[in-house]
Formats: C-alpha cells, structure tokens, sequence
C-alpha cells in the first residue's frame, strides 16, 4: 500500500467538517491507517512548513495551523495516494477549486483551506516520518 499525509485543518475541525472530509476519501478508495486531534506544536509545525519560512504568509500559517487542534492522518491506497488526495482537495486557493473538491464545496479562502494534503511522494513520506515517527 501506498501512504500520504493528510492534516484537516483547525478551521475544517471547528466547523465540524472531519467526519466529511473522510467520508469523501474513504467513498474514494483510500482508508485511513492513523489519526489523531491535537493542537498541533508550533516546532512541529515550524518543521512541517520549513520550506515557506521567509514568505510572506508564513507567521499567519504558522498561527492559523496552531490555533486549535487538527485532525492530523496518514492515509492509504493501492498507488499514488498524495495525488489522489491532492485531486479531491482541489487548488490552495478554493476560489479556483472546482464544484466536487473539498475546497471548491467546502472553503472560500486560502487562509482557510481546510485540509492540507502532501505534495509528492517524497514530501508524504517526510511528513509521516515527522508526525508519525513510529511509521517511518
Ligand atoms: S507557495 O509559495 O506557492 O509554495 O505557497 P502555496 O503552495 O500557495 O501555499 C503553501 C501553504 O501555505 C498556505 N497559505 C496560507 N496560509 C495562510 N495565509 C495565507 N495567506 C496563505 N497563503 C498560502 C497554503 O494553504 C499552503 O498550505 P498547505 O497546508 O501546504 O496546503
């Protein structure tokens, strides 16, 4: 099988959006191997977004992914599970996400995406081994 990160944001666990996001991926195919809900550490988080520091959105993310707590997971398929994932999110920004992604349905802005999703197979297997050490 093939793993992926995927995180539901704090706005996607204070809206009560979990339990849609995993239904949209597990009608999919993907299953989901572990979570849990934690207010994310802001090293880990820090560490988790290391490549956008210096941007000019990294302090708001960095606050907006440590405010309350997210549903952090690890996700599987038979092949390609962070491309499929990334499929069903949709773009960063929702206003560009299609009707039938989670953000073009679900989110209005790129502060507030909702989920976060790795972006190649490298990055998933990064992202586990930081927040899922006992996986890696
Ligand atoms: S970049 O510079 O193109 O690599 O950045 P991008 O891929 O668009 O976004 C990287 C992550 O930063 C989040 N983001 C923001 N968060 C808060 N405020 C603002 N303004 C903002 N702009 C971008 C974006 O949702 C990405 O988060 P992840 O968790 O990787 O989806």
């Amino acid at each position: 099988m093939n793993r992926t990160l995927l995180i539901v944001k704090p706005d996607g666990v204070e809206r009560g959006l979990v339990g849609e996001v995993l239904a949209r991926l597990e009608r999919k195919g993907l299953r989901l191997v572990v979570g849990r809900l934690e207010v994310i550490p802001r090293d880990l988080a820090a560490a988790h977004y290391a490549e956008h520091q210096g941007k000019p959105f990294y302090d708001d993310l960095l606050a907006f992914i440590t405010r309350s707590p997210a549903f952090v997971a690890v996700v599987e398929g038979p092949k390609d599970t962070w491309r499929i994932l990334r499929t069903l999110m949709g773009p960063t920004n929702p206003a560009e996400a299609p009707p039938g992604t989670i953000r073009g349905d679900l989110a209005t802005e790129t502060a507030e995406n909702l989920v976060h999703g790795s972006d190649s197979a490298e990055a998933a297997a990064r992202e586990i081994a930081l927040f899922f050490p006992q996986l890696a």
